[in-house]
């Protein structure tokens, strides 16, 4: 049996037209696995970054590209008990999204919570592990607290925002035009500011009384490295999840001391299959149950059929999208 799938033409990255459509093995289903036949496959920014040549898949994970899946189980590794033939699900790969057929460890893999589609489950799984992870676990968000993600109309911009919000905070965001203040505010934001004709300290000083923010949750670093810290109220913590801008950049530390600030950041996919288990167990506690509620729910920009990958990747570097885009895979 053969997988359609897709990969670089040439395997050292470049613009969305390497992305190249072919026929390859289904994979292998080790000990601990399930094999997963793919309905759809979520598009994310680390895929753009991977397919470019700058983010490259660890060296134990698949060539083939995407980081989540919805689907039904198709074959059962050795020593998989809490999964059937047949159960729909929802996965966060290793890589091999960006095909018919997937293999995954079966700890990152989740039931698709009640009352949501196979597109919406497919949605879930990169957005949401990262944002427990980096919210909740490291930055230890808590009721009442405020708290800012840039990028707000992103994937995960838009699942930091419905959480943290469904959690207790006050939740504050930066984006990039009117339409996505809207939609942030609708999702659920206190404030949105829109960084090309605000300030985002100064907003934020306006918003807290000056007092600034428990936590900020960054994509961007660069220009907003400093200026982050200055958002921060006494004790903040700043939690770093990317750089859109450069990473090397002149940055005066003195407020990490006097304002007791804690700066820390994670990548979701080095990380080993147990921690990604014990993602998914807390999400399957705490956050499976505020979706199959309806208290939150994934927003899709866009669905691209598998073949027209190469237009997937083109809306999410044009940067017009607000929420995910999508690829489907099978019916
Ligand atoms: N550390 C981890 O484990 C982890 C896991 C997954 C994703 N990530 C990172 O999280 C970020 C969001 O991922 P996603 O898949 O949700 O991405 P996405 O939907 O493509 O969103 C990225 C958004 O960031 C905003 N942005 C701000 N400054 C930018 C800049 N200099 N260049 C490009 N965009 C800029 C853009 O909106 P506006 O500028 O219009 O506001 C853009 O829509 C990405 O950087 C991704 O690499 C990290």
């Amino acid at each position: 049996m053969t997988t359609e799938m897709i990969f670089m033409d040439h395997g050292v990255g470049g613009g969305p037209e390497v992305l190249v459509t072919a026929r390859g093995a289904v994979p292998e289903v080790k000990a601990g696995e399930v094999l997963i036949k793919v309905i759809y496959a979520g598009v994310n920014r680390p895929d753009v970054s991977q397919r470019m040549g700058k983010y490259p898949p660890p060296p134990d994970a698949s060539k083939i590209m995407g980081l989540e899946v919805s689907g039904e189980i198709v074959k059962l590794g050795d020593g998989v008990t809490h999964f059937k033939l047949g159960d729909m699900v929802c996965a966060l790969c290793n890589g091999g999204g960006y095909a018919e057929f997937v293999s995954v460890p079966s700890g990152q893999v989740l039931p698709v919570p009640k009352g949501l589609s196979m597109l919406e489950a497919a949605a879930l799984p990169e957005n949401y592990f990262t944002v427990w992870t980096n919210v909740f676990q490291r930055g230890r968000l808590t009721k009442g607290e405020s708290f800012l993600v840039h990028g707000g109309s992103s994937g995960i911009g838009l699942t930091a925002i419905q959480l943290a919000k469904a959690f207790g905070a006050k939740v504050f965001c930066t984006v990039g035009s009117e339409d996505k203040v809207n939609a942030c505010i609708k999702a659920g934001a206190n404030g949105a500011f829109n960084y090309k004709t605000q300030d985002f300290v100064e907003e934020i000083a306006k918003a807290t009384q000056k007092v600034g923010v428990n936590l900020i949750l960054d994509m961007v670093g660069g220009s907003y490295m400093q200026r982050n810290l200055r958002a921060l109220a006494l004790d903040g913590r700043l939690v770093q999840i990317a750089f859109l801008q450069p990473s090397l950049v002149e940055v005066d530390w003195l407020s990490i001391m006097t304002k007791r600030l804690t700066y820390t950041g994670s990548t979701l996919r080095p990380r080993t299959s147990q921690d990604k288990a014990q993602i998914a167990n807390e999400l399957k506690q705490h956050v499976w149950p505020l979706l199959e509620s309806k208290a939150i729910a994934p927003v899709i920009f866009k669905e691209f059929e598998l073949k027209e990958v190469s237009k997937a990747h083109v809306l999410m570097e044009s940067s017009e999208h607000i929420g995910k885009i999508m690829l489907k895979v099978s019916s």
